[in-house]
């Protein structure tokens, strides 16, 4: 009895998933779908002995972290050759049309998200693989079965025992608006587009975060032995069948004309979309056609893409504010009359610079061109002439900050305008601790914006050392704090001690050092005094610090209230060095090396940590100090004629490895506990 009412209820949620995921025809309200579903997760749960990996219970991921494992594809993942000029188009079709006479072609739209490849074994979807390299991707499948319009089982018959079906994975407008608000109110990075969204969100590594994340899935193309038909339309048709999303868009296009058609059709009607598209694909129907005209090294020669000219918009621009970062950089910001453009709704832009606005000829009350280019924020791409009032007069750049008064200055080499007074103009103060408590850096909870803002203006925060001397009893009577948030915060500040010295170093907000480059910093020199005492030319030998950097670096330490809030946050007990390495032997001590070339079974960044663990130094460059050489595959003919000259002693991967004991520490550990 229980057994047939799980059963029943597995068939009707799935049911109305497709109702509302595939068909967008729900029939029945989300409430009653709620206690269907309730009913289901109860029942499941008294008995275990019934549990179903593709029952729709299981569609809200789990927490557990993923890793993903490297797949290769049955069939390589090709790409489209593409145009975005329609006479190129024109001269493919006729091409097609010279070898194989009139032609059929399907349109399709094509779908701006990620690519992905479902499998199916017995109409149960196997695996979900990423196009990676087009050889081999990742398996994402546990991310992939939290998307419900995606058929963990398929309707009907006549599919084939296995089969391999191709799409896209979107991300909506209306989901992506949602995430990126979220985020920014975390105070978290923003995704620049949906596509990158959808990308990164398949990469996550809890099923549980991918589920809550509204993505969806459209399939355009079967791949198989033996697949059932003739035509990839007639394959499209039964892929809808078999419960998959096809899209209800796609066209049979018997003429040169018609395919123009449904181009021009598309262009216009894509702004009404809710989800993001970048062209149209055109490619032959009939299979028989499609083996006869094959393929090019890299993509099919029967199909190819139409991509559309990043959308635009014209609007009013309204006025222009200045706006300065938290290294004091001024970047022109345009306020538009709203207008909306691919799926959001526009009002303000950037201009980037003095030198852009000039190109530009940009006046107040121009009518400008928006454009989304990728950017998170649009660009302004042009000035419609035509349209420009006749009294109108250039504009006038900032000569003074508009947060302090401060005479702006201009740097050698770059395009914008800087506010030098960086301890006295208010962005910048609060740009820097902001940046500090984030949560790549120190990862303060409980202090956002508002509140960093609520702090200054209230004097107890001037710069990121004041936050170790902030009392509880202090922040308690501001507003929107009270005592528990006003304890968290505490804590947290407290808590931030323990944070590595790596994320320290990122946290100072030194121009150019990113999360990379601080660890890059960390890892050469271990410790903030060794970082701050360099040289440029020490500084250089670091692992992709370049001139700019370096430069960046010892401004920052040649500035005497950079070194004094240095000395506040080593009183507070901040880590300033890197954690010491447990050796796992002291076979090398005492030796240098370079690394040179590359290497069968190790990154050369693996040889380089085996060489501190076992008590080795690394160095960058062949000198009279090295020791040896590891040499891998295509080494440097320069750095071999040097290391013979000063007498280097060359070895090879395998014998390094003999040189520490032949064997990797993790391997040599599970053998110690096993005999
Ligand atoms: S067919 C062998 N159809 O565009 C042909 N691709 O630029 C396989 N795409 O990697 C692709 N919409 O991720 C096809 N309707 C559509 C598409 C589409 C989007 C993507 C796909 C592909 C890329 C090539």
């Amino acid at each position: 009895m229980v057994r047939e009412r799980i059963e029943e209820l597995r068939r009707q949620l799935e049911y109305h998933n497709h109702k509302y995921y595939v068909e967008n025809d729900p029939s029945i309200s989300d409430f009653e779908f709620d206690a269907l579903m309730r009913e289901l997760q109860q029942l499941e749960e008294a008995h275990p002995e019934f549990a179903d990996p593709d029952s729709p219970t299981m569609r809200v991921g789990s927490d557990i972290s993923s890793e993903f494992v490297t797949v290769r594809h049955r069939y390589p993942m090709l790409s489209l050759g593409n145009t975005y000029s329609l006479d190129e188009l024109h001269e493919f079709l006729e091409r097609i049309e010279r070898e194989a006479g009139p032609t059929e072609y399907v349109c399709e739209l094509k779908f701006d998200g990620t690519a992905i490849s479902l499998t199916y074994e017995n109409g149960r979807l196997l695996r979900a693989v990423t196009r990676g390299d087009g050889v081999e991707g990742d398996d994402v499948t546990a991310n992939i079965r939290t998307i419900r319009s995606v058929p963990l089982r398929l309707r009907g018959d006549g599919w084939p025992a296995y089969f391999e079906i191709r799409g896209e994975v979107l991300m909506p407008y209306a989901s992506f608006d949602k995430i990126n608000a979220e985020r920014e109110a975390a105070g978290e990075s923003l995704f620049a587009n949906p596509r990158n969204a959808a990308a990164g969100t398949l990469k996550q590594q809890q099923s549980a975060v991918v589920a809550r994340r509204g993505l969806d899935c459209t399939l355009y193309q079967l791949s198989g032995d033996d697949l059932p038909f003739s035509t990839h339309w007639e394959s499209l048709l039964k892929a809808r069948e078999w419960g998959f999303k096809v899209s209800e868009h796609g066209r049979v296009c018997r003429t040169v004309a018609e395919v123009d058609a449904f181009i021009a059709r598309w262009d216009e009607a894509r702004r009404d979309l809710p989800f993001p598209t970048d062209g149209v694909v055109i490619k032959v129907n009939d299979f028989a056609e499609r083996r006869r005209i094959g393929f090019t090294a890299k993509a099919p020669r029967w199909a190819v893409a139409y991509k559309f000219k990043a959308e635009q918009a014209l609007t009013r621009l309204v006025s222009v504010d200045f706006q300065v970062g938290r290294t004091g950089a001024v970047t022109p910001v345009a306020n538009l009359e709203p207008v909306r453009l691919a799926g959001t709704t526009v009002r303000r832009a950037t201009l980037h610079n003095a030198e852009q606005m000039a190109l530009l000829d940009i006046r107040p009350d121009d009518m400008v061109y928006v454009e989304k280019s990728g950017e998170i924020i649009p660009k302004i791409t042009g000035v419609e002439l035509s349209q420009r009032p006749a009294d109108s007069r250039p504009f006038v750049y900032a000569t003074v900050c508009p947060e302090c008064g401060t005479p702006l200055v201009r740097y050698e080499g770059e395009a914008k305008h800087y506010c030098p007074n960086q301890s006295g103009c208010r962005p910048q103060i609060i740009g820097r601790i902001i940046h500090f408590i984030r949560r790549k850096a120190m990862d303060i909870d409980g202090l956002g914006e508002e509140t960093v803002e609520l702090l200054y203006e209230n004097g107890l925060l001037h710069d990121i050392s004041d936050l170790y001397d902030l009392k509880a009893e202090q922040l308690a009577p501001l507003p929107r704090l009270g005592e528990k948030s006003a304890d968290n915060i505490v804590r947290s500040i407290a808590a931030s001690r323990e944070v590595p010295f790596h994320r320290v170093l990122f946290g100072l907000g030194i121009r150019f050092v990113g999360e990379t480059t601080a660890k890059y910093l960390a890892d050469h020199f271990r410790s903030l005094n060794a970082v701050m005492h360099a040289t440029r030319e020490e500084l250089v030998e670091a692992d992709e610090v370049g001139g700019k950097i370096a430069d960046a670096i010892v401004d920052y330490f040649a500035d005497p209230e950079n070194l004094r809030i240095i000395g506040r946050l080593r009183d507070a007990g901040l880590r300033f060095e890197s954690e010491e390495r447990t050796l796992a032997s002291e076979s090398l001590a005492g030796r240098s090396f370079v690394i040179s070339g590359k290497f069968a079974t190790h990154s050369r960044d693996e040889l380089k940590e085996l060489i501190e663990m076992h008590g080795g130094r690394n160095l960058a460059a062949v000198s009279a100090n090295v020791d040896f050489i590891v040499a891998g595959e295509n080494m440097g003919p320069a750095k071999l004629k040097k290391a013979e000259k000063l007498g280097v002693k060359i070895i090879s991967e395998e014998e390094f490895v003999a040189m520490i004991g032949g064997e990797e520490p993790s391997q040599a550990a599970t053998q110690g506990t096993l005999f």
